[in-house]
C-alpha cells in the first residue's frame, strides 16, 4: 500500500494521479488522504505492488470536466474513485465513461452533477450568502456571465417573488429584476399598492444565460440541469427570510419550486401550501408581456400579472 497525500483540489489530485499511473500503482494499493481524515493505518503500509506502467496515455476530455467537477464534492471517497476511474479508462476500456451501468461510472457520474452545494456557507445571514455567491461555479454559467446576481430586498420580508433568471441588465447591474422585465413587475405592483422595498426578489438562476446575436445578448431559459444546480442557493435564503408568501414569476420558477406537474396557464393565481411557504403561488413572468405577440395579448398578460399581485397585497392586509 502506499498513502498519497494531496491538497483537497482537483489538480493536486491530478498531479499525484499521473505519478501513480506511470509508476504502475494500482488503485487497490493507493490510500488517499487529503488532510481531512486522520489515518490510523499508516505502519501497517508495505511497499505498494507495481504492474506494468504505462508511460503513453490519453484520457477523454469529458472525464476530466467529471473529475474537477466531482473533485469540489465532499465526498471522502472521491479521490479513489476517481484514480480507479482513470486507471480503468487508461487500461481496460477507453470509453468506460459509456458504460453508464457501471458501478464507478455511475457514482462519477452522481458525484459531477453541477450543483452550487460546495458553495453555499452555512449561514445565518443573507447577506453573506450575497457574498459567498460571487465564488459560485457550480454549473458553467458563471463562466460567460459579467457577475452573480443575487437577491434584493430585506432578510425579514413577508413576501417573496423569484424570478428566473438575471437579464441583461441584471447582468451588467448586479441586481434582480432592474431591466425592462423590472419595469413592467415595478409597474404591476404599483397598482396594486406592494412596495418593491418591502419584498424580497431574487431568482431561481443567478448567473445570465444568453446566446450572442450580433452585438446583443439575448436571454436564454436555463437548462433545468442548471436550475438545479443553483437550488441550494434558492433553499439557502428562503430558509433564512422564511416569507409568508412566496411568488413564482414564470414556469421556470413555478416548475422548479412546485414540481413538473405544474401547468402555469392553467393553475396561475392559485394559493397553493408548500414547503417555501404557508401561502404559494405562480403567476405570469413579467417579460412574457414584453414578449407577447400583440398588444391586446400583451394586455392580457399583464392583467393576469396584475390581477395574481392584487391577491397577494389582500393577502398580507389580512395576515
Ligand atoms: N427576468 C428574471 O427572471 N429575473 C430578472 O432578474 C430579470 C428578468
Ligand atoms: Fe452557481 Fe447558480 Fe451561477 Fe451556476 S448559475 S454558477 S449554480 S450561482
Amino acid at each position: 500500500m502506499r498513502e498519497v497525500r494531496i491538497d483537497p483540489s482537483f489538480e493536486s489530485w491530478q498531479s499525484a494521479a499521473r505519478s501513480l499511473l506511470r509508476e504502475g500503482i494500482s488503485p487497490d494499493e493507493v490510500q488517499w488522504n487529503d488532510g481531512s481524515i486522520v489515518q490510523s493505518s499508516l505502519l501497517t503500509l508495505s511497499a505498494p505492488r507495481a504492474v506494468e506502467p504505462v508511460t503513453e496515455y490519453r484520457v477523454p476530455a469529458r472525464f476530466v470536466d467529471m473529475a474537477r467537477r466531482a473533485a469540489t464534492n465532499a465526498d471522502p471517497q472521491r479521490w479513489a474513485l476517481l484514480y480507479r476511474v482513470l486507471w480503468r479508462i487508461v487500461r481496460e476500456n477507453h470509453d468506460l465513461l459509456d458504460v453508464e451501468r457501471d458501478i464507478d461510472v455511475a457514482r462519477l457520474n452522481e458525484l459531477s452533477q453541477p450543483t452550487a452545494r460546495p458553495f453555499v456557507p452555512q449561514t445565518q445571514s443573507v447577506d453573506a450568502l450575497r457574498e459567498a455567491v460571487k465564488e459560485c461555479r457550480g454549473c458553467d454559467l458563471y463562466k460567460y456571465a459579467t457577475q452573480a446576481v443575487f437577491s434584493r430586498g430585506p432578510q425579514d420580508a413577508r413576501v417573496a417573488l423569484v424570478g428566473e433568471v438575471p437579464g441583461d441588465q441584471e447582468d451588467l447591474r448586479g441586481a434582480p429584476f432592474v431591466g425592462p422585465a423590472g419595469e413592467v413587475l415595478d409597474r404591476a405592483l404599483a397598482e396594486v399598492q406592494l412596495r418593491r422595498e418591502d419584498l424580497y426578489v431574487t431568482n431561481a438562476v443567478k448567473h445570465f444565460k444568453f446566446e450572442r446575436v450580433g452585438k446583443r445578448r439575448i436571454h436564454k431559459t436555463p437548462a433545468p440541469v442548471e436550475v438545479a444546480a443553483c437550488r441550494p442557493w434558492l433553499e439557502s435564503e428562503l430558509a433564512l427570510v422564511r416569507p409568508n408568501i412566496v411568488v413564482c414569476l414564470g414556469a421556470t420558477a413555478a416548475r422548479s419550486m412546485l414540481g413538473d406537474q405544474f401547468r402555469l396557464m392553467k393553475q396561475h393565481g392559485q394559493w397553493i401550501e408548500s414547503r417555501w411557504a404557508p401561502r404559494t403561488m405562480a403567476t405570469i413572468h413579467p417579460s412574457a408581456v414584453l414578449r407577447a405577440d400583440d398588444p391586446p395579448m400583451q394586455e392580457r398578460n399583464y392583467a393576469i400579472l396584475r390581477d395574481d399581485l392584487r391577491k397577494v397585497a389582500t393577502e398580507l392586509l389580512g395576515s
